[in-house]
C-alpha cells in the first residue's frame, strides 16, 4: 500500500523545495530524479518510493549539464502537465520541476566527477556527461533532502556512479536500484524510444535478444568476453543497428573484463538504430 493518497503539488523553485523538505521532520522522504517524458520504467520507481516513504518527491528536469553540444537537449520531449498526472497516479507527493536558470543561476564551477569511470563506456562517447549527472544528483540530494533515492538499473553505469558518489561523499541517502522495465518485445523502455520509427523500434528488439543469447551461451560454459560480445554484435548488426560499444565489466567495480569472465559480470552496450542512441545491459 502506498503511504500517501492525496493530490500532488508542483514546486518550481529549489529554495521552496528545500524549505518544504526541512519542515518534514519525522517523515521519510523518497526522491525519484527524472528528466520527464515519463513511461512505465519511471513509474515503477515512483510507485516503489510511494510504498516505502511518507513523502515522494519526483524531480522532472532536463538537465543541460549532462548533454553534449551535439546531443538532443533541445529536442528532448517535455510535457510537464501529462507527466504531473502520471506522477500523481503513481503516488508522488511533490513534483519538482525547476527551470534551468533556477538550478543553475550561475555557471557551475564545482562538479562531482568519478575520476576512474567518467570516461569509460558511455562516458567515452559523451564527454562530461557523467559529471553533469552526478553534479545534478548531488544538487537534488541537497535540495530534496531524501532518506532514500530511486534509480533504474536501465542506466547501469549511472546507477553505479551514483552509488559510489553517495558512498564517497557520505550523503545520508540510501540509493535504491530498480529492475529495468521492458516492452513486450524486450526493448528497454526509454524516453528516447519515441524518436524511433515503428520499424526501427521493432529492429531494436534485437538488442535484448542478443543480450539473452550471450547470457545463454555463458550459462552453457562460454567465458570468453570477446566471443560473447561477438554474439551480440552479430545480432544487432543483422537487424540494422550500429554498435557504439559492447563491453563486459565486473559488476563490483565496473572494470572491464579483459579476456575471461571470472566473477559476477555485466554486459554494457550502446548502439544506434537510425539516429537514436540506445543503451542496454544484462547481468551475467
Ligand atoms: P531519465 O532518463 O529520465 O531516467 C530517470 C530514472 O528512470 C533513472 O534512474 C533511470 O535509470 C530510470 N529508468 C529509465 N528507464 C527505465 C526503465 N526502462 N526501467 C526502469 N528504470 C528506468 O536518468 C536520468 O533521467 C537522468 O540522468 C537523471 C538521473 C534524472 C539526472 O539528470
Amino acid at each position: 500500500m502506498r503511504k500517501n493518497s492525496g493530490k500532488s503539488k508542483i514546486i518550481r523553485k529549489a529554495l521552496a523545495l528545500q524549505k518544504f523538505s526541512q519542515e518534514q521532520q519525522g517523515k521519510s522522504i523518497g526522491l525519484v530524479p527524472t528528466m520527464g517524458a515519463l513511461h512505465k520504467g519511471h513509474l515503477s520507481l515512483i510507485e516503489m518510493s510511494a510504498k516505502q516513504n511518507d513523502i515522494t518527491i519526483v524531480s522532472i528536469f532536463v538537465n543541460p549539464a549532462q548533454f553534449g553540444a551535439n546531443e538532443d537537449f533541445a529536442k528532448y520531449p517535455r510535457r510537464l502537465q501529462a507527466d504531473a498526472k502520471l506522477c500523481e497516479a503513481a503516488g508522488a507527493t511533490i513534483i519538482f520541476a525547476p527551470e534551468p536558470k533556477d538550478m543553475y543561476p550561475a555557471p557551475l564551477q564545482t562538479f562531482v566527477k568519478n575520476i576512474e569511470l567518467e570516461n569509460m563506456y558511455c562516458g567515452a562517447y559523451r564527454p562530461g556527461h557523467f559529471a553533469g549527472v552526478l553534479s545534478v544528483v548531488a544538487k537534488l540530494f541537497n535540495i530534496a533532502l531524501p532518506s532514500k533515492a530511486y534509480f533504474g538499473e536501465k542506466d547501469f553505469q549511472q546507477l553505479h556512479l551514483i552509488r559510489k558518489m553517495t558512498f564517497d561523499l557520505n550523503f545520508p541517502v540510501k540509493v535504491i536500484g530498480a529492475k529495468t522495465i521492458r516492452e513486450k518485445s524486450g526493448l528497454a523502455m526509454s524516453s528516447r524510444n519515441e524518436y524511433m520509427s515503428a520499424s526501427e523500434r521493432s529492429d531494436a528488439s534485437s538488442i535484448y535478444a542478443g543480450l539473452l543469447e550471450a547470457k545463454k551461451k555463458h550459462r552453457q560454459g562460454e567465458f570468453s568476453a570477446a566471443k560473447l560480445k561477438a554474439i551480440i554484435k552479430k545480432k544487432i548488426e543483422s537487424a540494422g543497428g550500429k554498435i557504439q560499444y559492447i563491453e563486459i565489466a565486473n559488476k563490483s567495480d565496473l572494470m572491464p573484463v579483459k579476456a575471461k569472465i571470472s566473477e559476477k559480470a555485466v554486459i554494457l552496450l550502446a548502439c544506434y538504430f537510425g539516429k537514436t542512441r540506445l543503451i542496454d545491459h544484462l547481468e551475467l
